[in-house]
């Protein structure tokens, strides 16, 4: 049965209903990844989980070791990662409280640490990119929100911004016409590194607010919050449904 892995992002900083079996202290040629990564049985199936801002919550976006935290899962077994990630809304059909499971990527990032592939090679290396997310991956998160009523995208473009701060109202219009969906600050350079990794890799997104210039008024991190508490129940189940599926 595959290993799963999944990145837990602002909100899940851990998974219900995991029998905790071993805490791995894992240090990597890149430095140490966010938290321990929690081994655990779940369904009967072994699953580990990783807080990708550290537990409790203290890495912003632009300082996660994404590199470290790639590393540290494949060594502790991994053979398929599920990233979970709070994002903002951009798309019209994407309001608060929804879901969307992207398709595609574009990355607005900078001065990240963004692959394994440097210093002396032996040789150079460009992994494909075409399709970021793993097909087979993404049909069972869109099968696990469908089974739980939620509402959902089964599309979309994944802008990732380098933050910490949120996007200006102009920088979401530009995104917009980029052809971006949602925005986030940490789905990459995760799902590159993943690729290098040769490890499936998909994306369960949930929108906690309305992308900058996207609703009347400012984004506050208490209407964030008071989304991710409702929403990240619904993260819980969907993620349990893919485990036992
Ligand atoms: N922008 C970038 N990242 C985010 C947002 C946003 O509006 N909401 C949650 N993560």
């Amino acid at each position: 049965m595959t290993v799963y892995a999944i990145i837990g992002g602002t909100g899940l900083t851990q998974f219900d209903g995991l029998t905790i079996e071993s805490e791995l202290h894992i240090d990597t040629p890149y430095g140490a990844p966010s938290a321990p990564i929690i081994r655990g049985q779940f369904a009967g199936r072994t699953v580990l989980f990783l807080a990708r801002h550290g537990h409790p919550h203290r890495i912003p976006p632009h300082q996660v070791n994404y590199r470290a935290n790639l590393w540290a899962l494949k060594h502790a077994g991994a053979e398929a990662i599920i990233a979970v990630n709070a994002v903002g809304g951009i798309h019209a059909e994407m309001p608060a409280g929804h879901f969307c499971v992207p398709e595609q990527i574009i990355d607005y990032s900078y001065g990240r640490d963004h692959s394994f592939f440097v210093g002396e090679l032996e040789h150079v290396s460009h992994i494909d990119f075409s399709y970021p997310y793993d097909a087979t991956l993404r049909a069972k998160l869109l099968a696990a929100l469908q089974a739980h009523e939620c509402s959902y995208s089964d599309f979309g473009v994944y802008g990732c911004t380098q933050g910490p701060r949120l996007e200006t109202a102009a920088e979401i219009v530009r995104m917009q016409r980029d052809g971006c969906d949602i925005v986030g600050m940490t789905g990459m350079p995760e799902a590159a590194l993943a690729r290098e990794l040769e490890l499936p890799y998909a994306c369960l997104a949930l929108v906690v607010n309305p992308a900058a210039g996207k609703a009347s008024g400012l984004i506050t991190m208490a209407d964030i919050e008071r989304v991710l508490a409702a929403g990240m129940a619904q993260v819980q189940a969907a993620l349990a449904q893919v485990l036992t599926g």
